[in-house]
């Protein structure tokens, strides 16, 4: 189905895509003021929705954003956007900003919040690119100190992300001073000797709805995990790298700046958690 053939949501509102406008004067636009979600839907299920909408919630309190729904009402919202849209597999992007106002940094008095929910369909990554595994980079982490808020200002993330396409390369792997923070748009792990480890939840990154949900595999399947700070060097010799996103689900990482990750193919602790993963989509959907 074409994107301008999409059904998406604005202000109260279900039209198409290709008829959504919003003013030039929304501070989203003005000053990339707002926050936003991507969740994943399979077989029109829609998948880890509390947990995605909690943290919605978050990023709205963190930056002053009154939520202009409660989380049930937000529920409805997105299965009714799904149910709008034809894909089996999407993605619902929702994107809350602070509103419409004359352009002044400080927040405005008497705005509604502009709310704008779009579907699309999942990029799945297909079996051949994850039998190979992905190519990345990996470059200093320049963002702002407060990456754990799900913030549409991008730009660090946009410019990191660029690096690794400049670079015939999947994702771009950030560090700061000397430790892993994340990718530009999903959370990293490593393993070494068969225990998974993946940075302490701090605000130096997102806590992506997949790291609890690692947990909870890692868990299951037995496979020893802990959170604390991670060297870049050791992910130079790790065994395996690991990225998750919403659209990345699981997948390996073989190539790091040009050398081999370990045995320069998806490792076992990667591929479990994916069959773990894909599991977990069949059992949780809802
Ligand atoms: N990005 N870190 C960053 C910077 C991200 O942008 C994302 C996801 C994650 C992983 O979070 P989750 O498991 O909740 O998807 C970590 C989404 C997919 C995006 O911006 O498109």
């Amino acid at each position: 189905m074409p994107m301008e053939a999409s059904e998406c949501y604005l202000n109260g509102t279900f039209q198409p895509l290709s008829q959504c406008q919003v003013s030039v004067l929304d501070r989203g636009f003005i000053f990339g003021d707002g926050v936003y979600e991507v969740i994943p839907v399979y077989g029109r299920r829609v998948f880890r929705a509390q947990d995605h909408l909690a943290r919605l919630s978050r990023s709205l309190s963190a930056v002053g954003i009154k939520s202009p729904q409660q989380a049930a009402d937000w529920l409805s919202l997105v299965r009714e956007l799904v149910a709008r849209n034809a894909p089996d597999d999407q993605c619902i992007y929702i994107q809350v900003t602070r509103g419409v106002a004359r352009r002044d940094h400080a927040f405005p008095h008497g705005v509604e919040p502009t709310v704008f929910m779009m579907s699309f369909p999942f990029p799945h990554l297909s079996m051949e690119r994850r039998s190979q595994g992905l190519v990345c980079i990996t470059a200093p982490d320049l963002r702002w100190r407060n990456a754990h808020i799900k913030s549409i200002s991008l730009l660090g993330n946009v410019l990191a992300r660029q690096l690794s396409v400049e670079n015939d390369a999947s994702e771009t792997i950030l560090i700061r001073d000397g430790l892993l923070t994340e990718a530009s748009a999903s959370n990293v792990w490593l393993v070494r000797n068969g225990r998974l480890a993946a940075p302490q939840r701090d605000h130096d990154k997102l806590e992506g709805i997949r790291v609890s949900l690692l947990e909870e595999l890692t868990a299951e399947l037995g496979v020893a995990l802990e959170f604390r700070p991670v060297a870049e060097w050791e992910l130079r010799c790790a065994d395996e790298i690991l990225l998750t996103s919403a659209t990345k689900e699981v997948v390996s990482v073989t190539t790091l700046d040009g050398e081999s990750v370990g045995a320069g193919r998806p490792g076992p602790v990667g591929q479990s958690l994916y069959q773990a993963y894909q599991e977990a989509k069949r059992l949780q959907s809802h």
